[in-house]
């Protein structure tokens, strides 16, 4: 099975809304996706907010 990248944990305000969250740890703005996994195993992960939050994303 596929591993992703090593990334670091960050910190990130989203506004409400969809946000395509990297999973494959390729996205040169992580931890947004940029389609950089495509030719992998890995898809994005949605992540859905009705409120602007401060989340950690922990790869
Ligand atoms: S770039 Fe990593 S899931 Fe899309």
């Amino acid at each position: 099975m596929a591993q992703p990248q090593s990334q670091s944990s960050v910190s990130v305000t989203l506004a409400a809304g969809t946000h395509w969250i990297c999973t494959c740890g390729q996205s040169q703005n992580y931890p947004h996706c940029d389609g950089g996994h495509k030719g992998t195993a890995f898809q994005p992960l949605a992540l859905e907010l009705t409120s602007t939050k401060t989340v950690e994303i922990t790869p």
